[in-house]
């Protein structure tokens, strides 16, 4: 009973660096404790993304949570304890979600590289039955950044995109929502040359090389480009008039727009029915998953920028 645990164990810093140097196996971290509004979590599986490695090396300290401190946004498991405000979940639900509110503003100390995490009900949103834990937890921070940008750009259909990036854990979502879901008229995405295959089967177009042709150089045009690499000011060139660049790279400039995700389960609900039917689909590395005891070398192939889809963890013992 999770009641009775009061100890976890979990990947833990209590400095800031590279993931080789500072991350450590941590046996006797104390169990989050649940507020009101959260539900605990037994953790089945968790997925890495960039801004871990990027809050790890001290990118937001003036806004982090103290250390040490356990990393990971995203989860998937099973709830366990419901504080006395949830009314969505029931221990025993299985459930999936970023569980933090604000990305770079205090989030939680035991993050999902633990056995245990808590997070408030809103950012949670029911498993979709058809996915495994690993798969579900590849998807929450990226799938919803990717609908999230969609939104803000007033995307629709019948619209055209450009997707930079789009073999990355936010560009293989941007290609599936805008093609599946939002019923884009032409999905364009840049990769290197192996990944050109993924793109055509995600619902791409028109796959670019990037190691061989300059996206901003071709005579098409689109109605919006999503830049998920940091190359903005190119972006604008490959826009048709009155089109909108949205990036989610730092820092963005005007008349780009940029944002940082509030994390939204909401979002997830709403993405259930097109992941149960299958015509969205989680993208995961052939590398994936990573067991909890090479977390470290899952962090490291992320942050070499190549990994395709989501670098995950799973089991979580
Ligand atoms: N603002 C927000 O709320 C928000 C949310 C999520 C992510 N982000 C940020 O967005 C960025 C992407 O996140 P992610 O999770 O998608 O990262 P990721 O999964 O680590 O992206 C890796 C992918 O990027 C591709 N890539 C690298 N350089 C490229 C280039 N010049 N052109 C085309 N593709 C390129 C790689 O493909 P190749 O090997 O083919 O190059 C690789 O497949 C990160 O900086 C992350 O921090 C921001």
């Amino acid at each position: 009973m999770a009641s009775e645990i009061t100890t976890i164990k979990a990947w833990t810093y209590s400095e800031y660096g590279h993931s080789v140097d500072v991350l450590k196996f941590d046996p006797n971290v104390p169990i989050p404790q649940v507020k009101d509004d959260q539900a605990l979590i037994k953790v089945a599986a968790a997925s890495l993304n960039p801004i871990d490695y990027k809050r790890m090396e001290g990118a937001f300290k003036a806004s982090d949570s103290p250390l040490p401190t356990a990393p990971g946004y995203d989860v998937s498991g099973v709830v366990v304890k419901v504080g006395s405000e949830v009314k969505k979940f029931k221990v025993g639900d299985e459930v999936y979600g970023d569980i933090n509110v604000k990305a770079l503003e205090y989030p939680k100390v035991i993050g999902s590289l633990a056995e245990y995490t808590a997070a408030e009900e809103i950012l949670l949103a029911h498993k979709p039955k058809n996915l495994s834990f690993a798969e579900a937890a590849s998807l929450p921070l990226t799938i919803e950044t990717a609908y999230e940008g969609l939104e803000r750009t007033g995307f629709s259909a019948g619209k055209s995109i450009l997707v930079l990036g789009g073999a990355g854990g936010v560009g293989t979502h941007v290609i599936q929502l805008a093609k599946h879901v939002y019923g884009a008229s032409k999905v364009a995405a840049t990769s290197s040359t192996k990944k050109l295959e993924l793109l055509s089967n995600l619902g791409a177009d028109l796959p670019i090389d990037y190691t061989k042709e300059n996206f901003e150089d071709l005579p098409e045009k689109f109605d919006v480009v999503f830049d998920t690499v940091g190359e903005t000011e190119k972006a604008f060139k490959a826009l048709k008039e009155g089109g909108k660049v949205v990036t989610i790279v730092p820092p963005g400039f005007p008349p780009s727009i940029f944002f940082i995700l509030p994390s939204n389960g909401a979002i997830l609900e709403k993405l259930n029915p097109y992941l149960e039917s299958g015509k969205v689909k989680p993208v995961l590395d052939p590398k994936s998953p990573f067991p909890f005891s090479q977390s470290v070398e899952a962090f490291s192939y992320l942050e070499t920028g190549r990994a395709t889809g989501k670098v995950v963890i799973h089991p979580i013992p």
